[in-house]
């Protein structure tokens, strides 16, 4: 099956910002031990009239305008959530409206929890691999402050909103390896459809301890699967749930610092989101260069994990 490669980013963030001394206010906890225990700072709250929707249409149009390619040269929408708007229609169909995209290619939401934009890659992959479009939209989106108790101190103070992007191109030249698995299992949820409270429940212990062997689960597998070494990568994004999780990883593994990007600091944990968030930021930064190789690793919810090598072509 043909390869995909990275051809733009965009990025839909909400415009609060939420700080750990505001969070002080409302529960029993501080910018002390929120930093030391996660690396997170301050994270992006929706307000009033963003949404699930407004996020992602917001990022699918900044990659669709910087890719330069037009409307009728996408083949698929394939969006990552675990927070939709509405249950149906998914907000892929709403982008493709926005975007006035053609009716006769497919549109789907789908759910792999923190590792979704990385399954979502490979979806994509595979439904642009027959179609004479070779382009493909694949975005990762989480409005999570709708599910957070702001009463359990444990879970509240950790997550963001916001959504990201990415418009990708399939061709027999492009190199991609990929990766995806999951354990099963409850250590995250979130209730569903018709539960009276929906909101994220987390044994916080158990989902660290799967997240510090999933990234070398995924970089094993990768890496055997190429032939790369970590050599051969310029940057390795993983989710960014928590900066010891990847910590742990650079100091277990004696992995070079300077190629795990972490931006946690100013998003938290924006679950499906995370990882283009910050390929979008690196790339704005001049940090990520067309023609560079990225390794893209993602765990969490549904003890999902997941990977994929590819290059980032730029326009
Ligand atoms: O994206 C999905 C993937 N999710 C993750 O990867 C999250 C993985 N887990 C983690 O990142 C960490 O387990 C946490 C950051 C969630 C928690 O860190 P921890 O070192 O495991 O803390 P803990 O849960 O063991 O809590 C230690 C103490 C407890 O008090 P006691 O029982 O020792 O008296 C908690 O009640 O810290 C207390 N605590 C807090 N204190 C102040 C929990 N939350 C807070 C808080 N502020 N916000």
């Amino acid at each position: 099956m043909d390869g995909i490669e990275i051809v733009a980013t965009g990025v839909g963030i909400p415009s609060k910002v939420m700080t750990n001394d505001d969070f002080a206010k409302i529960v029993d906890t501080s910018d002390e031990w929120i930093y030391s225990r996660s690396g997170i700072r301050s994270r992006h709250f929706c307000d009033e009239g963003e949404t699930n929707a407004t996020m992602s249409i917001a990022a699918a149009k900044e990659a669709f305008e910087r890719s330069g390619v037009s409307a009728d040269e996408i083949g698929c929408v394939v969006l990552a959530t675990v927070t939709p708007t509405y249950a149906s229609p998914s907000t892929a169909c709403l982008i493709q409206k926005e975007l006035s995209l053609s009716e006769d290619i497919p549109v789907l939401d789908i759910n792999a929890a923190c590792s979704g934009f990385l399954y979502g890659l490979e979806v994509a992959r595979g439904l642009l691999a027959d179609r004479d479009r070779k382009y493909g939209i694949v975005i990762g989106v989480e409005h999570l402050s709708k599910v957070l108790n702001m009463e359990d101190r444990s879970t509240c103070v950790l997550f963001g909103d916001g959504a990201g992007a990415a418009v990708i191109k399939s061709s027999p030249d492009a190199e991609y390896t990929g990766y995806q698995g999951a354990k099963g299992g409850l250590e995250i949820f979130i209730e569903g459809v018709g539960s009276p409270v929906s909101h994220v429940h987390m044994d916080g212990k158990a989902v660290f301890r799967f997240a510090v062997s999933a990234i070398p689960t995924v970089l094993n597998h990768i890496f055997e699967k190429s032939g790369y070494t970590m050599v051969d990568v310029d940057h390795c994004i993983c989710h960014q749930a928590n900066t010891r999780i990847i910590d742990h990883v650079i100091k277990k593994y004696h992995a070079p610092e300077e190629k795990f990007y972490k931006n946690m600091d100013h998003f938290g944990n924006t679950s499906a989101a995370s990882i283009p968030i910050a390929m979008n930021e690196m790339i704005e930064k001049g940090m990520i260069k067309p023609g560079q190789r990225l390794l893209l690793v993602g765990f969490g919810g549904g003890l999902t994990m997941a990977g994929a090598m590819l290059k980032y072509a730029g326009k």
